[in-house]
């Protein structure tokens, strides 16, 4: 989805703007455009493209002086990516200007309506509907701004987060948001202010930050306080200014190539960060305050219903995994792009626990909604703080795995499953369907994960050499059992969206059943084959691959021997549980898709076609 920033202050826009923009292209990165007052006009520049290309084209283009501006990096939804369809879009009079993140579902009708009152238009997006119906509602009615843009708002359909200036008033922005992200940075003493989609491109300037909830308009004027409303009936709303803990270097590539490379090294780190303050494994104590204050709802549960999407999906199929051997409550792991809209069975004995990273997923903020409509109890999962699905759920936990920029999830995904299993271990301990051995050995075992992480990592250069091999193979295999089996889905989602070749991951028993048939000398197949787990049935399974001539890449257990024997190339990771061991296998099939993508020289951080949030539907 696309990134949006906006300044007016006293400082220089341009070089704020652009920053901005860099540090949200990992949002979208078809086109990129800014748009900035100098005093006397706006000046607009954009173009189809990378940050890096407005930057070359704005120079050349426009005076990049001014106090005020606004910057926009796309991902395309309506409009193939093009100069035209860029962003910022200029009502008619060019006086005034918007950036958009978000869909316009009814914009091919108000289009229409304009069209018949003389609009024309320039481009094929749902943005320049928009603000052309802006300035009709400015005209039209004689109101200010800020009122014209509320009022448009009412009449239109969709998602949107919008940053709108005009030419005539240079000392004043307004934002709205529905459905997708918004936060304003505060200056000091009010002299300045930030727009943007998180918070990244103002955490420079200043921690302070409101976040817009849904349905709501900010005007916002230099030394004022910012006047919030809500966009259906215009009443008043107090803004709430939360100080944020993030900062600059979390969200800078710290000497590594890639945010990617950067993560999965953040991951021991980001697992015990993760469960620090809350799991006292000498106490024998998890601490999980959402899980505390509503235990009684989990514990008296017919069943978990665990809603997600892409990487947060598997977490939750993990999770599944966990939850039925500890707690022994019955599971359902549901996509939630299906479970939105299949009318499922809900009742307000389902605890729904909803995990997404960025916290804005807008499938998974749908399925959220439907569970509450139906008086479930949602607890959410969410690794951005202060993201949506984090205020909308009834309760939750954070992953603290700090910034994830690369668009492919690593350190979220480990990080999830370190809550996840922590809530699992203390509702086992409360329910008493687990041993005092037993929960105390996961303790012990899960605080040695960080450590057994840094280990697998290690195998960093084992792993680049086998990506070397099989970086040009047109097809790769994931396979997986039991806990390993979400482990192989993941691993194969990783190769698909950074280095795009066609990978399928399957429970290694399945393989008999149809895929086995795409096996031969030149297909790659990993296979998840740790001692703890199914070992036994996993060799015959590599037994049958043998026969066939694939190419095996075997994880496994530290000394390892008998699939030593049998494998073209093994990657070793340490022992642990077995309930514990997809923090571990994950990490050598997150480096091999790693290095097979730089290889093949793809962009790692930004793969084609994708987005870290996907905001729309
Ligand atoms: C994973 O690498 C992808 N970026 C994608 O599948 C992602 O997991 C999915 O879009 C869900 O995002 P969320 O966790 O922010 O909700």
């Amino acid at each position: 989805m696309c990134g949006i920033v906006g300044y007016i202050g006293y400082r220089e826009a341009y070089p704020i703007i652009i920053k901005g923009l860099q540090r949200l292209e990992y949002r979208g990165y078809d086109s990129a455009g800014i748009a900035l007052y100098d005093g006397e006009n706006i000046k607009l520049s954009k173009t189809k493209g990378k940050v890096v290309d407005l930057q070359k084209r704005s120079k050349e283009e426009i005076t990049l002086n001014g106090h005020l501006g606004i910057g926009h990096t796309r991902w395309a939804t309506h409009g193939v990516p093009n100069d035209l369809n860029s962003h910022p879009h200029y009502s008619n009079s060019e006086e005034l200007v918007i950036i958009h993140n978000g869909i316009i579902e009814n914009y091919a009708s108000l289009k229409k309506e304009l069209q018949s009152k003389g609009y024309v238009f320039k481009s094929d997006t749902d943005t320049e509907v928009l603000i052309n119906l802006i300035e009709y509602v400015q005209k039209n009615e004689n109101v200010k701004l800020g009122k014209a843009v509320r009022l448009a708002l009412t009449q239109v359909v969709g998602a949107y987060a919008i940053a709108v200036f005009d030419k005539k008033k240079p000392n004043e922005i307004i934002a709205a948001r529905m459905g997708s992200p918004l936060a304003i940075g505060v200056g000091e003493d009010r002299k300045e202010f930030f727009i943007a989609s998180d918070a990244s491109p103002f955490i420079e300037y200043t921690n302070n930050a409101i976040y817009l909830e849904d349905g709501e308009i900010a005007v916002i004027r230099i030394g004022k306080k910012i006047k919030l409303r809500k966009i259906a009936d215009d009443t008043l709303i107090v803004p709430f200014i939360q100080e944020l803990e993030l900062n600059l270097e979390q969200i800078e590539k710290g000497g590594y190539d890639h945010f990617m490379l950067k993560e999965i090294y953040e991951q021991p780190n980001a697992i015990t960060d993760t469960y620090r303050g809350r799991m006292l494994v000498n106490e024998g104590i998890i601490r999980m305050a959402g899980i505390d204050n509503h235990l009684e709802r989990f514990l008296n549960a017919d069943r978990i219903i665990i809603v997600a999407c892409g990487t947060s999906w598997h977490a939750g199929l993990v999770a599944e995994y966990v939850f039925e051997s500890l707690v022994r409550i019955p599971v359902e792991v549901e996509y939630a792009s299906e479970f939105r809209y299949r009318n499922p069975v809900i009742s307000s004995k389902d605890v729904v626990i909803a995990i997404s990273q960025s916290g804005e997923t807008a499938d998974t903020r749908a399925a959220i909604q439907l569970a509450k409509q139906n008086g479930a109890f949602v607890f959410g999962v969410c690794n951005v703080v202060g993201s949506t699905i984090s205020r909308e759920s009834d309760a939750g936990a954070y992953t603290h795995a700090g910034p994830e920029i690369g668009v492919a999830s690593t350190k979220a995904f480990t990080t999830q499953i370190t809550v996840l299993t922590l809530m699992a271990l203390k509702l086992a301990k409360a329910k008493g369907s687990i041993s005092n051995e037993e929960y105390h050995l996961h303790l012990q075992e899960l605080e040695l994960i960080p450590a057994k992480v840094a280990e697998a990592l290690a195998s960093d250069e084992n792993i680049k050499a086998i990506a070397a091999i099989y970086k040009d193979s047109p097809n790769f295999l994931y396979l997986g059992r039991g806990f390993n089996f979400p482990v192989a889905l993941e691993g194969a989602l990783k190769l698909k969206e950074i280095s795009y070749i066609h990978a399928e991951g399957y429970p290694a028993a399945e393989m008999k059943h149809g895929p086995i048939a795409l096996i031969d000398e030149k297909m790659p197949i990993v296979v998840i084959a740790t001692k703890k787990g199914h070992y036994e049935k996993v060799v015959s399974n590599i037994e049958e691959i043998r026969a066939r001539k694939g190419k095996i890449i075997a994880v496994v257990t530290k000394g390892d021997v008998d699939v030593r024997e049998i494998a073209d190339h093994v990657i070793e990771v340490p022992d642990t549980l077995e309930l514990l061991s997809p923090l571990l296998t994950t990490i050598p099939l997150q480096l091999l898709s790693y290095h097979i993508a730089v290889m093949r020289k793809c962009n790692v951080d930004q793969p084609r076609n994708l987005a870290k949030s996907v905001t729309v539907e």
